[in-house]
């Protein structure tokens, strides 16, 4: 489009599209793109039909196929914008693998990333879902968003603070939502180490004598990740299927009269009460409802037996919901995004 070249982008029809839950699920049209005028080229092709973005599939429940245009970024590269003796300001493509963009980091010996070390999904999804983990959250090291509007192809940038993050929410997913695609997100790392490690159980992790590390902070929250969480090549999951619902003080002080060995944490708007826990008190644990299941080690994450469908997962979330509900007078409301 730029330059005056026209560029003409493959469309698939009744493409299959990849999720970590292993659902069946095709797009009635699929277009791959792998830079920003690529993008800009599909906007009369966009302006026809319903459009869903997909990242790297790891956060989506397919009730159905998509009849529409599924895009999907193949824009990539890490590259060093800004740098001073501090701290380094890193452009990256929207459709890099977010991990290999922390193995990248840690690499260079830059700080900032290692909590979020393996979290499954693509660079253009963090700055949407505001990945966290372990005590740390991607609006921590994020500058800016480039985004492109899906209805006219314009390029806009957002800082940092016009994204409106909070826990697991961003303007891309309320006022924005469907509306602008990801290309490139700009990190600020820093070149030296801050450990954050204040979170659960991080800190007694880390093997005892050996230096502080970035490299060893990732290694420790791999480690930690692979005792909780399923692989999802080997059982089809989410991750986190529940956000943890953050209550009030009084609603908090009321459940900790009956459950006073409740973990939760202090949070700006209340207190934030993990739904694991609310769903492992329902007894709900390691049990299935067909061919889904709640996953024996971390009840947060919903899993794929084999062969469960959308609506397999859906109706065991609706029923563990209601178990929280009845037993807490709590509503938890899914992360996940249902299509
Ligand atoms: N817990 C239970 N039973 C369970 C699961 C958890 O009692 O089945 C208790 C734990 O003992 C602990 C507390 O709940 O006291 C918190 O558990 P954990 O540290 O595992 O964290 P979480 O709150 O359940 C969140 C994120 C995870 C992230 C971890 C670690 C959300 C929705 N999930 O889980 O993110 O890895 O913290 O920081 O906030 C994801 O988003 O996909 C994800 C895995």
């Amino acid at each position: 489009m730029d330059n005056g070249i026209f560029m003409k982008l493959k469309i698939s029809e009744n493409h299959p599209i990849f999720n970590t839950f292993h659902i069946e699920a095709r797009a009635a049209r699929y277009a791959e793109y792998a830079s920003v005028e690529e993008l800009q080229s599909l906007v009369p092709e966009i302006n026809r039909q319903p459009v869903l973005h997909v990242g790297g599939g790891s956060n989506l429940l397919f009730l159905h196929d998509y009849e529409g245009l599924v895009l999907h970024s193949a824009i990539r590269g890490i590259h060093v914008v800004d740098e001073d003796e501090e701290s380094v300001l890193l452009a990256v493509g929207g459709g890099v693998v977010w991990d290999d963009f922390v193995a990248y980091t840690i690499q260079q010996g830059w700080s900032g990333a290692e909590n979020l070390s393996l979290i499954p999904g693509e660079v253009g999804a963090s700055a949407v879902q505001n990945i966290g983990a372990y005590g740390a959250e991607v609006k921590d090291i994020i500058v800016k968003v480039e985004a492109v509007e899906l209805a006219t192809g314009q390029v806009c940038e957002f800082l940092n603070a016009e994204c409106h993050y909070d826990y697991r929410q961003s303007i891309f997913k309320h006022e924005l939502r469907g509306k602008y695609a990801i290309t490139h997100v700009y990190y600020r790392l820093s070149k030296q180490f801050k450990p954050q490690l204040s979170y659960g159980n991080i800190h007694s992790m880390l093997p005892a004598g050996e230096p502080l590390t970035p490299q060893l902070v990732r290694d420790t929250v791999i480690q930690l990740r692979k005792s909780k969480l399923p692989e999802p090549d080997v059982q089809g999951n989410a991750g986190s299927f529940f956000m943890n619902p953050v209550v009030s003080q009084e609603q908090f002080e009321t459940i900790q009269k009956d459950y006073p060995n409740m973990p939760f944490y202090v949070v700006p708007h209340g207190v934030k009460i993990p739904a694991g826990w609310l769903i492992e008190q329902c007894g709900w644990k390691g049990r299935a409802l067909g061919k889904a299941a709640v996953h024996d080690r971390q009840a947060l994450v919903l899993v794929n037996l084999g062969g469960a469908t959308g609506q397999d997962i859906l109706l065991l979330s609706d029923t563990v919901r209601q178990a929280v509900k009845e037993k807490f007078n709590l509503n938890i409301h899914p992360e996940v995004n249902i299509i």
